[in-house]
């Protein structure tokens, strides 16, 4: 797994290569109330660990689990509760203590994707599952939005090895995919809200498509 965004990864980075129980631990335990959590986002110079936790909580805390600046606190959330409406920190706690025992199967790092895909251009034996941020619905959820989604094209286009790239179903994409002579399928996915969408699946093999 390789993640550009430093608050993001600080997630991953603590959970894979660092104490993940320790995150578990503080999530369960956490006090959640507004002074408690601005006293936690706004603390300069975070070490990883309260990166991590700072993030989990801003995804938990803002709106529509968006921790792109320009976003902000729930205000009423699900059944009035504010702010502690989408805090599930027992659900939290078992899904990291579940990752954590896996986690030696999992390679994390913090970096660029791109300059991993370039590196391994022709590893025949690898299988890489490339999960961009979408060109419409990306903007307004990651900070790292701004790809070069044609350079992505072009870079799996020569890819030696297998490879899955999922992306949202836009004009603009199908003339990347025909350009780079790559296949691709649409599926129908439901968005948080409920709203029916298709998603596009590029691959180098589709035999197990029904
Ligand atoms: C659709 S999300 C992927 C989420 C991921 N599959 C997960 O489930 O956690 C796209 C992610 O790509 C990251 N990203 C953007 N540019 C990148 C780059 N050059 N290298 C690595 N990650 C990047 C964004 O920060 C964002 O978190």
């Amino acid at each position: 797994m390789i993640e550009l965004d430093k608050e993001i990864a600080a997630v991953w980075e603590v959970i894979i290569n660092g104490d993940a129980n320790w995150l578990a631990t503080t999530i369960l335990e956490f006090d959640l109330t507004i002074e408690n959590a601005n006293s936690v986002l706004s603390k300069k110079n975070k070490s990883i660990k309260e990166q991590a936790f700072s993030t989990i909580l801003k995804n938990r805390i803002y709106h529509g689990g968006i921790i792109t600046k320009g976003s902000g606190l729930i205000k009423n959330g699900e059944n009035g509760k504010g702010i502690k409406s989408r805090w599930y920190a027992k659900t939290l706690h078992d899904r990291i203590s579940a990752i954590n025992f896996v986690k030696n199967k999992i390679d994390f790092r913090t970096g660029d994707a791109f300059d991993f895909l370039e590196k391994n251009i022709s590893e025949k034996e690898k299988y890489f599952f490339i999960d961009p941020p979408y060109i419409k619905a990306g903007r307004r959820l990651y900070t790292y939005f701004d790809i070069d989604h044609e350079r992505l094209f072009k870079i799996t286009s020569r890819l030696s090895g297998k490879y899955l790239l999922t992306y949202d179903d836009t004009d603009e994409i199908r003339s990347l995919a025909d350009k780079y002579n790559l296949v691709y399928k649409t599926i129908p996915m439901k968005t948080t809200h409920h709203i029916q969408k298709n998603e596009i699946i590029i691959s180098d093999n589709f035999d197990w498509w029904v």
